[in-house]
């Protein structure tokens, strides 16, 4: 056979990271199988997009059935797909959201959710937060600031743009601990707003509610409430970067819901079509009715094959009632995993909504990142999948498609902790 990792190497750029050294022939479920027919379980959902399990019968078959009818239609004329889709996608989204703009990828949503802010506001500011990833195209790299790794060689970037810490409790850029804090990133924000740019001139504050990429890290309640105020006194645009904690991860549709806060713009991409490539601009119509023709466009966003699947993912979610089971399993995750941080000192922190959790893993209180190579390449030898988040590496991040058992998540867990005991 092939040796298709060697043969990947000399052709693809070393640009684009591959995890782990395993090739796959085919996925169903929560279980991938390599070529040697080895199976894994999968606790990465390919980084947050099989929500609904890899190869979900009923998103296959509705892929098939789009792909014999209509496969493409470039703007060119309108099609049932993309409008099916849209008020199924109104029907989940925030109250008040109510229009929707159609690309490809999480950036491109991005990208878009920028331009129509500025276009629609008329100003230029834009307020990002330290340690959240929202793509590496040019404008929305300008926001990510989940490491330097992904910024670097690329200066100048778009200018005004601004960060301001994200409450990340366990490292919390203050010093304070939960019983100390008087939420000094909210402040330090507000300070932000009078020493380096005005509100007036603000088009948006752009936020992950749930930290993907920059360790998994869920804010205080009152976090996301306030900066919702601080925009409506300002006539800021607030918008939700929902590419990871989106459509179900958190145990609900979007992680918006867990802190009642509505944005103005969202951003949704990854596991809306279970692996198709599609992204959404989802915003109040009273806004994005106001984006004239030609603003903004695509060739093959809203593709009709991927909106057949985001409308079978939708449908698989409800009628499996994968909300609930994300929320029930976490709870159980949860407890496992608070257990073994009792137990052992390489485990600083536990944390998560729903089916993102994130483990934070230590050293002496340093980020233990060598750890967690080791511990991750004992886990695959074992048949499990992770991926690492966090500026330094050093956390992993539980994000297993949404129909997974208490039985498989167990199984998982006591994988990862023999990897744990075996780390040392
Ligand atoms: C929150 C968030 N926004 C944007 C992106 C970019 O998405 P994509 O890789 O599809 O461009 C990601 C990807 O991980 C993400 O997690």
């Amino acid at each position: 056979m092939r040796d298709i990792i060697k043969k990947a190497n000399e052709l693809l750029t070393p640009a684009l990271v591959m995890h782990n050294d395993i090739t796959v022939k085919r996925a169903k479920g929560i279980y991938v199988e390599d070529v040697k027919g080895k199976r894994y379980m999968d606790f990465t959902s390919g980084i947050a997009v099989a929500n609904t399990g890899h190869n979900h019968p009923k998103v296959v078959e509705a892929i098939k059935k789009q792909a014999d009818a209509l496969i493409h239609s470039g703007c060119i004329f309108y099609y049932e797909a993309v409008v099916k889709l849209s008020e199924m996608l109104k029907d989940i989204t925030p109250p008040g959201i109510d229009m929707f703009f159609f690309g490809n990828s999480g950036t491109e949503a991005v990208e878009g959710a920028l331009k129509l802010a500025r276009f629609y506001t008329g100003r230029q500011g834009i307020v990002a937060f330290t340690g959240c990833f929202h793509g590496r195209t040019l404008g929305s790299l300008s926001l990510t600031s989940s490491g330097t790794r992904y910024r670097r060689k690329y200066h100048s970037l778009l200018p005004s743009v601004y960060h301001s810490p994200y409450p990340y409790c366990y490292r919390c850029f203050f010093n304070q601990k939960p019983e100390t804090c008087g939420m000094d990133c909210y402040e330090y924000m507000e300070r932000l707003f009078k020493h380096l740019l005005s509100p007036e001139e603000t088009a948006c504050i752009i936020i992950e509610p749930v930290l993907g990429e920059g360790g998994y890290v869920v804010p205080p309640m009152n976090f996301l409430k306030r900066l919702r105020k601080f925009c409506d006194k300002w006539g800021i645009l607030l918008i939700l970067d929902e590419v990871q904690s989106g459509m179900g991860r958190t145990g609900k549709w979007f992680a918006s819901e867990h802190f009642s806060v509505i944005p103005d713009i969202m951003t949704i991409a990854k596991g809306i079509a279970s692996g198709m490539p599609l992204s959404v601009i989802a915003a109040k119509k009273e806004m994005m009715s106001r984006w004239s023709p030609g603003a903004h466009g695509t060739t093959f966003g809203g593709n009709p094959v991927s909106c057949a699947a985001a409308t079978a993912t939708i449908e698989v979610i409800k009628e499996e009632g994968l909300l609930k089971n994300a929320a029930v399993v976490s709870k159980y995750a949860m407890k496992m995993l608070n257990k073994m941080k009792e137990k052992y000192d390489s485990i600083g922190d536990v944390r998560g909504l729903g089916l993102m959790i994130g483990i934070e893993l230590v050293k002496k209180g340093k980020p233990y990142t060598d750890g967690i190579k080791k511990i991750m390449a004992h886990c695959l030898k074992n048949g499990l999948i992770l991926v690492e988040a966090g500026v330094d590496k050093n956390v992993i991040r539980l994000a297993p498609p949404l129909i997974v058992t208490k039985e498989e998540i167990e199984k998982g867990l006591k994988i990862f902790e023999n990897a744990l005991k075996k780390a040392g």
